[in-house]
C-alpha cells in the first residue's frame, strides 16, 4: 500500500518522536511492514530504538546532498517489521547545502517513490521547524498527523503550521496529488489535571472534526522506552501508553485499509 504519514508540529516537545516511533511499533505488532524515515537532525529515532549513530555508514542526509538512494541507506532495526532511514546532525546543514536547488522541496518524495512499494506504512518523523525537511515530508506524505500536547500553549503555532499544509497541498492540488489532515493526536494528557481538557475542548472548536478518537496519556513508561531503545510497546506492553498507541494504530488502520 506505501501509505505514508508524516507527524508534524513546528512546536518542540509536543510528542512527534515519541508518536513516529510508538504508532510505527503499533503497526509493526499489527503485522504492517513499516519504514520508519527521521527527517530531525536531533536524530531520536535511532536512538529510541536502540541503533548507534555512529555505526552509520549513510544516513539521511546522503539522500539530500549526496545523491544516494534510499535503498542503500535503509537499515533493520531489531523491531520486526521496522525498517529505518535514520537520521544524524549532518542533517542540520541540509538547508543551507540546498538554498540554491529549485527542486528541493520534492527531494524526499523522489527517493520514497521508489522504496514505498515494499511497506504498508511509511512514518516520517520532523524536525520542530516549518523549514524544508518539514515541507520536504509534506511534500512526500499522503497524509499528516500533528500531535498536539494538552497543555497551555499547545495552540500557539498551529494557525501557522496549517497555513502552511494549506499551501502544500494547493501545489500538490495542481499536480494532482493530496495531502490530507489524517488528524490532530492530543498528547500527553495528564487526566488528573483540568488544563488538558481546555486546551482539548478548544482545539476541538477549531478543528471540529479530524481529531483521533484515541488520546495519548502522559505516562512514564513513554518517557522512559527510549532509555532501553526499546517503543513502548515492547519496553512495557501493558503501560498505558502503549495500550494508547496500540489503538490509535487501529484508528490508522481502520481509516486506511
Ligand atoms: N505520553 C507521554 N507521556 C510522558 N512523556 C512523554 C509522552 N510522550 C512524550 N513524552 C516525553 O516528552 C518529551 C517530548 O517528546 P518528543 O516525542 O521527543 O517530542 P517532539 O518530537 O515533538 O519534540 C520527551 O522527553 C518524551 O519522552
Ligand atoms: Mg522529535
Amino acid at each position: 500500500m506505501g501509505k505514508i504519514i508524516a507527524i508534524s508540529n513546528q512546536k518542540g516537545g509536543v510528542g512527534k518522536t515519541t508518536t513516529s516511533v510508538n504508532l510505527s511499533s503499533a503497526l509493526a505488532i499489527y503485522g504492517k511492514k513499516v519504514l520508519l524515515v527521521d527527517l530531525d537532525p536531533q536524530g531520536s529515532v535511532a536512538t529510541s530504538l536502540g541503533i548507534e549513530k555512529s555505526n552509520l555508514e549513510y544516513n539521511v542526509y546522503d539522500i539530500f546532498c549526496n545523491n544516494k538512494e534510499a535503498k542503500d541507506i535503509i537499515i533493520k532495526s531489531d523491531v520486526a517489521n521496522i525498517d529505518v532511514l535514520p537520521a544524524t546532525m549532518d542533517l542540520a546543514g541540509v538547508e543551507f547545502k540546498l538554498l540554491d536547488n529549485p527542486f528541493r522541496n520534492y527531494i524526499l518524495e523522489k527517493a520514497l517513490n521508489k522504496v514505498k512499494g515494499q511497506y504498508d506504512y511509511v512514518i516520517i518523523d520532523t524536525p520542530p521547524s516549518l523549514g524544508l525537511l518539514t515541507l520536504n515530508a509534506l511534500y512526500a506524505a499522503n497524509s499528516v498527523i500533528i500531535p498536539v500536547q494538552c497543555h497551555f500553549l499547545a495552540i500557539e503555532g498551529l494557525t501557522q503550521l496549517l497555513n502552511t499544509i494549506r499551501i502544500v497541498q494547493k501545489n500538490k492540488r495542481e499536480n494532482r496529488k493530496s495531502l490530507k489532515i489524517e488528524g490532530v493526536l492530543f498528547t500527553m494528557l495528564d487526566r488528573r489535571v483540568n488544563t488538558g481538557w481546555v486546551v482539548m475542548n478548544e482545539v476541538k472548536e477549531y478543528f471540529k472534526e479530524g481529531i483521533f478518537e484515541t488520546i495519548i496519556q502522559s505516562n512514564a513508561a513513554a518517557a522512559m522506552a527510549p532509555c532501553y531503545g526499546l517503543p513502548v510497546t515492547k519496553y512495557q506492553p501493558q503501560s498505558a501508553s502503549s495500550k494508547n498507541y496500540k489503538l490509535l494504530a487501529k484508528e490508522v488502520m481502520k481509516k486506511n485499509e
